[in-house]
């Protein structure tokens, strides 16, 4: 892969498909490279399409829309964002030889489906996950409960996202409303779940796995430190790295992300969600992807995840060397508003040590991701103290 210049008939060109906050920070370290970037989302002015050549709005999920699109741009490279896209046309792009799509086209369909990479990890591979079945309908749900997995457990559309559609059940007085949630919740296919006995994990990680080439172009594994992360309804809230972990723990980590990406193959990162107790540990699911919790790599790490992917799925070496602790805190838009403005930025930044991100999404809703703080500390505990704080100074207002 030769890098060329962009706007150019050398230019090496990659499309992003989903342009979000990951998207954009993406497309920055492409643009570095001086790679010529497409961005393509489902909406108008998305992250980032602001920071890209050429934007486009499609909707992914449309094969042929795709197909067409990828037809006029001829872009070298593919690289999925989000999982809601059209997989089976990016299979069918790979196999003409179209272009590479990053990691894998099949790495895009079986991570875009629960069923797929669960199946995949406990069944073909044999590593430890949650007790689960599958239910696609309430009857099927309860049978399946009933039938060992029990309470507590949990409930999720089969293809979701972000704790989307996603509850936790105590008892059988749960089971309807669960149901009807995850219905109503799921991204397509309406009405497959995946029930999941509940891990009481100590604590869960998220282990940045990237597969690049070595010096002598040979694909090899490497693990980022691990990153240790809090949910709140299925959606991180904050992150900080390195997670303090056991040897043995480590080592397992490490084992069962070097099994599933070795499967899924190609090149990129991965963002691996382990569940871990004392030296146990369970693998959740997987991102063939930068993840969203990774963001703290943009302060805590030598090169961030986003410039490990560019690197990476370009062919180029990789140095996965944490920098320093980090942590990162998530600054939510509060209110339902398009345009939204952002005050107490100044304060935030004068938090020692800390940086921030706002995405510049055109429109707020309440819980939805519009920003977030980053900040350094000798170790977590006040990297995690500052990123919280310097979140907490920033407030969307009508703009
Ligand atoms: N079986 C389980 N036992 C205990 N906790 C769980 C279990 N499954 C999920 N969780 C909790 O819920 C969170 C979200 O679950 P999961 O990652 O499967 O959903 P998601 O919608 O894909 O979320 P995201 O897109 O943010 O990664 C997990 O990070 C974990 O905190
Ligand atoms: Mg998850």
């Amino acid at each position: 892969m030769r890098l060329g210049t962009p706007l150019s008939s050398g230019a090496l060109r990659v499309m992003l498909l989903g342009a979000g906050e990951l998207g954009k920070e993406v497309v920055i370290a492409l643009q570095r490279l001086g790679v010529e970037v497409i961005a393509v989302d489902r909406y108008p002015n998305a992250p980032g399409h602001q920071v890209a050549h050429r934007a486009h709005v499609i909707a992914m999920t449309d094969g042929a829309a795709l197909r067409a699109l990828v037809e006029a741009e001829r872009p070298h490279l593919i690289v999925p964002e989000i999982e809601a896209i059209a997989t089976e046309m990016l299979g069918e792009i790979e196999a003409a030889g179209l272009a590479e799509v990053i990691p894998t086209a099949r790495a895009t369909q079986l991570t875009m489906n629960r069923e797929g990479i669960r199946r995949l990890a406990a069944e073909e591979l044999g590593l430890p996950t949650s007790p689960y079945r599958f239910a696609s309908s309430l009857e099927e749900l309860q049978a399946a409960i009933d039938g060992g997995i029990g309470y507590p457990c949990i409930v999720k559309p089969v293809m979701s996202s972000s704790g989307k559609g996603q509850s936790m059940l105590r008892g059988p007085d749960d089971v309807r409303t669960a149901w009807d949630y995850a219905a109503a919740g799921g991204r397509v296919n309406q009405g497959r779940v995946i029930v999941e006995g509940f891990i009481d994990f100590e604590y869960e990680i998220t282990l940045l796995t990237v597969r690049a080439c070595d010096a002598n172009g040979t694909v090899r594994t490497y693990f980022c430190e691990p990153i240790g992360h809090l949910q709140v309804s299925g959606d991180y809230v904050e992150s900080w790295q390195p997670q303090p972990m056991r040897p043995a723990a480590l080592a397992r980590a490490q084992e069962i992300a070097a099994a599933v990406t070795g499967n899924l193959g190609g090149r990129g990162v991965f963002g691996v969600e382990l569940f871990v107790r004392g030296d146990e540990v369970w693998f959740s699911e997987v991102s063939p992807r930068p993840h969203d919790t990774g963001l703290v790599t943009l302060c805590s790490q030598r090169f961030s995840e986003f410039e490990l992917h560019a690197r990476a799925i370009l062919g180029l070496p990789v140095d996965v060397a944490l920098r320093e602790p980090g942590a990162s805190a998530v600054v939510y838009g509060g209110l339902e508003e398009a345009g939204i403005a952002f005050e107490g930025v100044a304060e935030a930044l004068a938090v020692p040590r800390s940086d921030l991100r706002l995405f510049g999404k055109p429109e707020s809703f309440a819980k939805r991701r519009m920003g977030v703080a980053v900040a350094n500390g000798a170790d977590i505990a006040e990297a995690r103290e500052r990123a919280r704080l310097a979140a907490s100074k920033v407030r969307p207002v009508k703009g």
